[in-house]
């Protein structure tokens, strides 16, 4: 039986895919145009499929959007939490994973630790698609992608500025950067790097990805510029992010520094006047809510690469 096409990782992506899975998103968003949020596209490609959605952690995007992507492909959803599962009493992933495989076709998990949504995929006889783990947020940075490219044209040779805690959608933004060939300047405090992992796969990539401890030198120049919230779901030292990420606030001096139309980006969801003022996440540059809606149809894009 051939292996099942997971979605773990930008990084784990041939190109291909993921091209192809931005193209399919925005040909259906351009074609859906008005039509109202619960109508089923016109071809329902997964007519019949059923998405279980596992959660760990709360979400209100992802889940969401998860929920009326498959929806308006036809298919449907079943949302369960680790702890109403037998996982929560330590039945192990890789039953788990055999059980799901014999009721559902896909499973898209968002829980603490990466490995267990790896090993989710390696027992599991359908896709796996991660909806955020410890070490990466890969639908996020595709959605962002998606919102760049609508507003601003081809991201490639683009200088992409993260500021802020090298947390799990920065790592998705470096495997990005080596699959998607812009460039990304990570300004975060040093205790707070990505993680070696992702900085080597970069290097090995050749792909043009920096460090500083300085935020004014990654934002010089910038595309865009982007941060998330200083304390993640898990992280537990709250005073000591405070302190160490307060002067990664983006600012509006900040953003003067990068290209007049840089595009301002963040995740969601955000703690104005703590990793961004207020002015610059309400203001023209900012395309939040744009990301958010886009989370939705680049999911539909990865959705149909993975069950198609
Ligand atoms: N950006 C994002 O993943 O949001 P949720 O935590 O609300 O799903
Ligand atoms: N880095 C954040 C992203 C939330 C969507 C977290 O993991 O909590």
């Amino acid at each position: 039986m051939d292996r099942p096409r997971h979605f773990l990782d930008i990084a784990s992506q041939n190109k291909d895919f993921l091209r192809a899975a931005l193209e399919e998103a925005k040909r259906r968003k351009d074609a859906r145009g008005r039509a109202s949020k619960g109508a089923v596209d016109a071809d329902a490609p997964l007519q019949g499929k059923v998405l279980a959605l596992i959660f760990s952690k709360p979400s209100t995007r992802t889940r969401i959007s998860f929920e009326v992507g498959m929806r308006q492909l036809g298919g449907s959803t079943l949302m369960l939490t680790g702890a109403e599962m037998q996982l929560g009493r330590g039945e192990s992933l890789a039953d788990t994973a055999r059980v799901l495989s014999r009721y559902v076709d896909a499973v898209m998990i968002r829980t603490f630790s990466h490995q267990d949504a790896e090993d989710l995929a390696e027992y599991s006889d359908i896709p796996v698609i991660n909806g955020l783990t410890d070490l990466s947020h890969p639908c996020q940075v595709m959605a962002d992608i998606m919102t760049f490219e609508e507003k601003r044209g081809d991201i490639r040779g683009k200088k992409v500025a993260w500021v802020g805690d090298g947390n799990n959608v920065c790592a998705s933004w470096i495997e990005a950067a080596a699959q998607f060939d812009f460039e990304l300047v990570v300004a975060c405090p040093p205790s707070l790097r990505p993680k070696e992992r992702f900085l080597t796969y970069a290097a090995d990539r050749q792909a043009k990805v920096s460090l500083t401890d300085n935020p004014r030198e990654a934002a010089v120049g910038a595309d865009i510029v982007t941060t998330d919230t200083w304390v993640s779901m898990g992280d537990h030292d709250t005073m000591r992010r405070h302190t160490l990420l307060k002067p990664y606030r983006v600012t509006s001096d900040l953003m003067a520094l990068a290209t007049p139309d840089a595009l301002f980006m963040h995740c969601l969801p955000a703690h104005r006047e703590e990793e961004v003022t207020t002015d610059v996440f309400d203001g023209p540059q900012s395309v939040v809510f744009d990301e958010a809606e886009n989370r939705l149809h680049a999911q539909k894009g990865i959705l149909l690469q993975c069950l198609a």
